[in-house]
């Protein structure tokens, strides 16, 4: 083993000045001006289990699910109100679906989920007085997001509830924007419903709202409402799409960090809801990478499933989050558990970190090398995660190498070294280009 570590601190002290050179998103720097209805000692508090779970399920599910045609059919595809509600008559899901979502959730190693209880076709999914076109008062017969909150509880999962602001359905739902007294009654209406389902559910984790056309927060009272929620749920998590920035941002179908909470929502294939054409799928593969890297930046990723009409799970997500799950049970911990990460750059491995552990996920397996540049502190050992299994290293003044390795990956999806550090692992690569030795021309 060669550890050498040549006094390269004082080297690298004016490179560590440079700006960090990475293939990966940069992190944002913008202020955090803290939530509008709350404190940022407060968000600190309420967000911490949110912040451990780290990955979550979305579940899109509507009378979209019936059409199979993805969940913006009703407006893409121009079908007019009086047609498109007859799907309502048809909508009767398997009961109790939602345990078989809550059972797959956990076994992927997810800790929350977040559901659709109205989105933007304006059907609701929970019992309301407000109107009858809810679930309970159509075919289906019955409150189905009790029964989704009865799945995740008895899975220990925690909930959350999207709610679209946006409503197609309702006859206010556009006219709002120009007719005071249509926007009185909408934003009543929408107000009453985010109080049923604050009011009628227990301890609701997360209100994640969706599109607020076309009002502004002030034609929304948002601030207003949001004051009513934590009234009524003074531990809920507020994202920002009432069009106040609140406890989260939700960068979506993509991920990007930022300096206050944040969640990545993504898709498996290309679509929310089910969409039985969309075989753009991902692969288990990267759908991991997408969780390191928002476990590196300190962010949530919450990943979707748009089940059929019945409530069943399409196939390939199953497959997906069944092979997600395997990976989970192996490193979950190191997910649940991380550090914000500033080591990022390579193009075969990822980083998350515990402490002064940093982790290399190395998902494109190089064989019985792996080596990582301009990482600026000294490693003091190494092993394989899990199993502990010492790994050999060499490292000098511009990087470790981790030897003998096996050729083949032993984990095919992404396998993790643990490498012990003498301090916060920090890494710069630009400091390679910039001071290794040239020879000549
Ligand atoms: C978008 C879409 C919507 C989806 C949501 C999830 O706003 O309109 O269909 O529910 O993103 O983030």
């Amino acid at each position: 083993m060669l550890n050498s570590f040549p006094s390269r601190r004082s080297l690298l002290k004016t490179a560590a000045a440079l700006p960090a050179l990475s293939a990966a998103a940069a992190q944002t720097a913008k202020p955090d001006t803290g939530p509008t209805t709350s404190t940022i000692q407060d968000r600190d508090r309420r967000m911490q289990w949110w912040q451990q779970d780290r990955f979550g399920m979305f579940i899109h599910f509507g009378l979209y699910s019936v059409l199979g045609q993805h969940e913006w059919a009703m407006e893409e595809e121009g079908i007019p109100v009086a047609e498109y509600q007859l799907l309502a008559k048809q909508f009767n899901p398997k009961p109790h679906a939602a345990r078989v979502w809550a059972k797959l959730a956990k076994s992927a190693g997810m800790k929350y989920m977040v559901m659709t209880t109205k989105h933007h076709e304006g059907f609701c999914h929970f019992n309301t007085k407000l109107t009858d076109y809810c679930a309970p008062k159509q075919a289906a017969g019955r409150d189905l997001v009790a029964e989704y909150v009865e799945a995740a509880q008895a899975e220990g999962m925690h909930f959350g509830f999207y709610y679209s602001l946006m409503d197609w359905h309702h006859p206010d739902g556009a006219r709002c924007a120009t007719d005071e007294a249509a926007r009185r009654r909408f934003v009543d209406y929408i107000h009453g419903q985010v109080n049923e389902l604050c009011s009628n559910y227990g301890k609701v984790g997360v209100l994640w709202y969706d599109v607020n056309w076309p009002l502004s927060p002030e034609g929304w009272e948002s601030e207003k409402m949001n004051r009513m929620v934590r009234q009524l749920q003074p531990d809920i998590l507020i994202n920002n799409r009432a069009g106040i920035p609140e406890d989260f941002t939700t960068p979506e179908q993509h991920i990007q960090a930022y300096d206050s909470p944040w969640e990545a929502c993504m898709t498996m294939n290309d679509s929310w809801g089910f969409n039985r054409g969309d075989d753009n799928w991902k692969s288990p593969k990267t759908v991991v990478r997408n969780l390191i890297t928002c476990t590196r930046d300190k962010g949530n990723y919450l990943l979707n499933i748009g089940p059929e009409a019945d409530g069943s799970i399409p196939p390939q997500s199953v497959e997906i989050l069944t092979s997600v799950g395997k990976w989970m049970d192996n490193h979950g911990d190191l997910i649940h558990t991380a550090d914000r990460c500033q080591v990022k750059s390579s193009e075969f491995a990822n980083f998350t970190r515990q402490g002064k552990t940093l982790f290399v996920h190395t998902y494109f397996w190089p064989g019985q090398t792996v080596a990582i540049g301009g990482l600026q502190q000294k490693v003091l050992s190494a092993r394989m995660h899990p199993g502990g299994q010492p790994v050999k290293f060499e490292q000098d003044e511009w990087r470790v190498k981790f030897v003998g390795l096996p050729q083949t990956a032993p984990d095919p999806i992404a396998t993790v070294i643990a490498v012990e550090m003498d301090a916060e692992p920090t890494q710069d690569q630009r400091a390679i280009r910039v001071n290794r030795k040239r020879e000549s021309v």
